[in-house]
């Protein structure tokens, strides 16, 4: 352990508790964000940067609409993992060689990186994991099984993603705790004054997610973590679908931990973030034991190291993380409020499109809507749906989603879903909307 300090000094990193040295080098990265100049919000200038978007799918030209279950990567994401399995693989924070130096310097430029894309207060609450389920995992595993006991409450709402409804059902078995539900209405908006009711004395953790991945509703997240810190209650946002949406403010949000993942971020599979505030993070225990986790180990009596390593065992996943730096910068520079109100008009657009189908019924038409429109066509299956799009290569997904008690609220199996991304055009949409009259007249 002496000698993965002493090369982690060697770089500059946390020896004071601050990165800026990584901060300097992060500024000399070899890789543009972008291939070209894009003018304000210049679609096709952006979908050049996208090299799968060029290619067909079935003979056709591919319309991707699945950008919920994972969004595709422009190329400089694609050149920085090359470039770091090219010229700077190594493992990190234990070495004291020059590529080892090279690629810690490198993943901890990105976690900086990320800290600001999310405005965190400090790096320090910065923590990598494999995914927004292993973030969820790690703060149940952790705050939870720490914090809650007997009789203790959660609560959740009924559209959370089976990655926030299950860990915490098993905390629950364990427990003996009681997991509550916050209701929704029939346009697949949150309840407020039912979850106002639910919050009392033995609520001990709110967890809610911030965009609905089956409905696209936005929640009302503010006033939700204001009502729970009214109690002293801590609040998780899982934020899956929305950092690629929308500008994430934790600071403002004051959520007590964010979850998210890198491939809906237009970064690498198997590559996600938890935020946590600092003062919560440090009391928290580990959450896996291993290597970079630990200060010193005897068979005695191991202690553990700070943040952000304390929740990190072993080898990290040193790609993913420096491609998903990549794709915060990308994302930076096409700056998510521009993008938002472009995705915005193109959701708006392929509702309207999509009402106009005989025997369609979207499921979640709340006020406040990302880019997701779910919907189910009388006399249809969704998967059939799915299948004839496929044949015109039009991507969605069809099924339940990993909502199956949100599917049950609306008494339907699944739906069809079809998601944007800044890079989908109002052509697409058209495709879409073709392809769905297509396939509604095939299977009526
Ligand atoms: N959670 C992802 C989706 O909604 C996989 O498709």
């Amino acid at each position: 352990m002496v000698a993965t300090q002493e090369a982690v000094s060697s770089v500059g990193v946390w020896e004071d508790g601050s990165l800026k040295d990584a901060i300097t080098d992060a500024n000399t990265s070899p890789t543009p964000p972008f291939s070209h100049t894009p003018t304000p919000f210049d679609v096709e200038a952006i979908r050049a940067d996208f090299p799968i978007l060029r290619q067909l799918a079935r003979d056709k030209p591919l319309v991707y609409l699945d950008n919920a279950a994972t969004s595709q990567k422009p190329q400089v994401v694609l050149d920085r993992l090359q470039q770091y399995y090219t010229a700077e693989n190594a493992n990190i924070h234990r070495g004291v060689h020059y590529l080892s130096e090279l690629a810690t310097r490198e993943y901890e430029a990105a976690r900086i990186k990320i800290q600001h894309f999310i405005n965190a207060r400090d790096a320090r609450e910065i923590i990598f994991v494999r995914g927004t389920t292993e973030a969820i995992n790690l703060v149940v595993g952790s705050y939870g099984r720490k914090n809650i006991g007997p009789g203790d409450e959660i609560i959740i709402s009924a559209m959370e993603h089976h990655s926030d409804i299950v860990p915490w059902q098993l905390l629950c078995e364990e427990k003996g705790a009681i997991l509550r539900v916050i209701p929704i209405n029939d346009a697949g908006e949150l309840l407020l004054d039912e979850y106002e009711k639910l919050l009392n004395e033995r609520t001990k953790f709110v967890a809610v997610v911030h965009i609905s991945n089956a409905l696209g509703t936005i929640n009302p997240v503010r006033r939700i973590i204001e009502l729970a810190h009214g109690r002293g209650v801590p609040v998780l946002l899982d934020g899956a679908q929305a950092t690629p949406h929308m500008k994430i403010d934790v600071q403002e949000l004051d959520c007590d931990f964010y979850a998210f993942s890198g491939h809906k971020l237009f970064g690498p599979t198997g590559i996600g973030v938890l935020y946590g505030k600092q003062e919560l993070l440090e009391a928290m225990p580990p959450y896996q034991g291993g290597g970079d986790m630990i200060s010193s180990v005897t068979f005695e009596k191991t202690t553990y190291n700070a943040l952000p390593y304390k929740f990190e065992a072993g080898t990290p996943h040193v790609a993913g993380v420096i491609g998903l730096g990549a794709a915060v910068d990308y994302v930076e520079k096409i700056n998510l409020d521009v993008a938002g109100a472009y995705e915005a008009e193109l959701l708006n657009y392929a509702t309207e499109a999509v009402a106009a189908i005989p025997g369609l019924r979207l499921v979640g038409t709340a006020r406040e809507k990302a880019s997701i429109l779910s919907f189910v066509i009388e006399g249809a299956h969704p998967s059939d749906v799915g299948m004839l799009l496929d044949t015109q290569g039009i991507a969605i997904r069809a099924g339940h989603h990993c909502a199956q008690p949100l599917m049950d609220r609306f008494c339907i199996p699944a739906t069809a879903r079809a998601s944007f991304a800044f890079y989908n055009t109002r052509a697409e949409v058209d495709a879409f909307i073709a392809g769905l009259h297509r396939a509604r007249k095939m299977l009526g």
